[in-house]
């Protein structure tokens, strides 16, 4: 185990460990372009220069391993007057084109342009020109003149989504990176190229210009396309959602995410949602206030729901409003039919990274609460839905031809349009709950954005319809229901969940 010193702070790191990793636990920050954590090593930016005692040359404290006695200097003259040499080079034939660039705001460049001190521009000659606007592949838009060939871009391709698309052509500053000839960056994980590139010359073409990035929030929260529950960073603004970033956890998607996945974002702000209570009368609907809604539930409940209950809870929803769902149709009728029912899709994508066939963030959560996929849909009078169900369990809801059916649903869909009474719930992003993922593992999500109109979590509307029917479902908040159904607290889930 070595022990070396860099600015002068001790530290004893396990053997191979690289300077700039070394640095990093001390909180010492080394500009960095070329290297990422996850690829391997390319040293060709040469942003991260070092000095080193007893090492005559500049060193790249990304390729350089730790060894004893080391003594690192990232601030000392030399050290500092080497990086601006390098970014002043890098910056030669940039196009400086900040403000109308997409990663302004969250930009390498422009950052280490500011630490590092370079001012103004001694280059005098025209720059080398190259293309503005060249369409990588379906997701992903390319700016040559901005690309700085750091060759993460080509790495990730190479290394993490396996598909060898891109490389560069020419020589010396007419470098300019492409798909290799009858190809494009097409492929089920392309627009990770935009994370990792550290300037603005890969944007996400469903992102770009739509949002300056300074304007968003972002909340920690899960992706719901599949039941790898990937971590994510749910940015927004104005309560509209823009992107979804990767959040990192090592234990479930380490710093990835896949496009579809990324982009299922538009569902959250699909102008389908369901904002206010309905009641279908006469064939049309009807819009209803809360304290109707409750009332007149309450009492068609109270009469009705004693004889055969069916409740059916979708895969989509949430582990504490499918406990609360549970609690409620339990109260209303100890032998309720407790069915679970799962998004399906038409020949669902799959593969041994990340994306998984089944397209539901809680398809493990729904089955552990007890809600069954194969339970019988037969003589039930009084059918409760949380959330939506797949064609097939809405034929056969229809076939039923229930007395009362009530769907407590974040979009009007054709789900919703089965019912007697719809009633709108909020969605992950507008409550705080979680999901467990295709491993068991419970993962939590945050409010990230207001709920609209009536719309609230269906565990709130659930304990309000239950006190008007006369029962007392004694919880107050998500957590109370996870603790209860999982036995954990949020904060045991810490930053990587937790396997139940
Ligand atoms: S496009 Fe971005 S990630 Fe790719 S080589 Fe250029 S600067 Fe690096
Ligand atoms: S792999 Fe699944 S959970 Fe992960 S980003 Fe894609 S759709 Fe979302
Ligand atoms: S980050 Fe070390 S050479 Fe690029």
């Amino acid at each position: 185990m070595p022990t070396l010193k860099i600015d002068g702070k001790e530290i004893t790191v396990e053997p191979g460990t690289l300077v700039i990793e070394a640095a990093c636990r001390l909180g010492v920050s080394i500009p960095h372009f070329c290297y990422h954590r996850k690829l391997s090593i390319a040293g060709n930016c040469r942003m991260c220069l070092v000095e080193v005692e007893k090492m005559p040359k500049p060193q790249i404290s990304c390729n350089l391993p730790c060894t004893e006695g080391m003594v690192v200097h990232t601030q000392s003259e030399n050290a500092k007057k080497w990086r601006k040499n390098v970014l002043e080079f890098i910056l030669v034939n940039h196009p400086i084109d900040c403000p109308v660039c997409d990663q302004a705001g969250e930009c390498k460049l422009h950052d280490y342009y500011l630490s590092e001190s370079v001012k103004g521009s001694r280059f005098e000659e025209e720059k080398v020109h190259k293309l503005k606007k060249y369409e990588l592949g379906p997701e992903v838009m390319l700016d040559d003149e901005r690309c700085i060939m750091c060759s993460r871009c080509i790495r990730f391709c190479n290394e993490i989504s396996k598909t060898n698309e891109l490389g560069f052509i020419q020589r010396g500053n007419h470098v300019e990176l492409r798909p290799f000839p009858g190809r494009k960056l097409d492929n089920a994980y392309s627009v990770n190229t935009v994370d990792i590139c550290p300037v603005g010359a890969l944007t996400s073409r469903d992102f770009r210009f739509k949002q300056r990035v300074w304007f968003l929030q972002s909340a920690d929260s899960i992706c719901t396309g599949c039941s790898t529950g990937c971590n994510i960073k749910l940015q927004h603004n104005k309560g509209i959602v823009y992107r979804y970033l990767p959040r990192q956890n090592e234990a479930v998607n380490q710093v990835w995410l896949c496009d579809k996945g990324r982009l299922s974002y538009k569902e959250i702000n699909d102008e389908n949602r369901l904002l206010l209570p309905e009641k279908k009368s006469e064939g049309t609907w009807q819009i209803m206030g809360p304290e109707g809604t409750l009332l007149e539930l309450s009492q068609v409940l109270k009469e009705k729901a004693a004889d055969s209950l069916l409740a059916i809870a979708s895969a989509q929803s949430s582990n504490e409003n499918i406990f609360a769902f549970k609690k409620f149709a339990r109260a209303l009728n100890a032998k309720a039919v407790l069915a679970s029912s799962r998004r399906e899709v038409k020949d669902p994508d799959s593969d041994d990274f990340l994306i998984k066939a089944d397209k539901n963030p809680n398809s493990f959560g729904v089955e552990k609460l007890g809600f069954k996929k194969k339970a019988s849909f037969s003589k039930a009078k009084v059918v409760l839905v949380l959330g939506e169900m797949n064609e097939a369990d809405q034929k056969k809801l229809t076939d039923l031809n229930a007395e009362l059916i009530i769907v407590f649903s974040s979009h009007k869909n054709s789900c919703s349009e089965l019912a007697h009474w719809k009633i709108p719930v909020t969605l992950f992003a507008e409550e705080e709950g979680s999901f467990c993922n295709f491993e068991g593992r419970v993962q939590k999500f945050n409010a990230a954005l207001k709920a609209k109109g009536q719309m609230k979590p269906a565990w709130v509307w659930l304990k309000d319809l239950a006190k008007k029917v006369g029962v007392e479902m004694k919880f107050s908040s998500a957590e109370e229901l996870l603790k209860e159904g999982f036995k954990l607290d949020y904060k045991d889930l810490g930053v990587e969940g937790k396997v139940v």
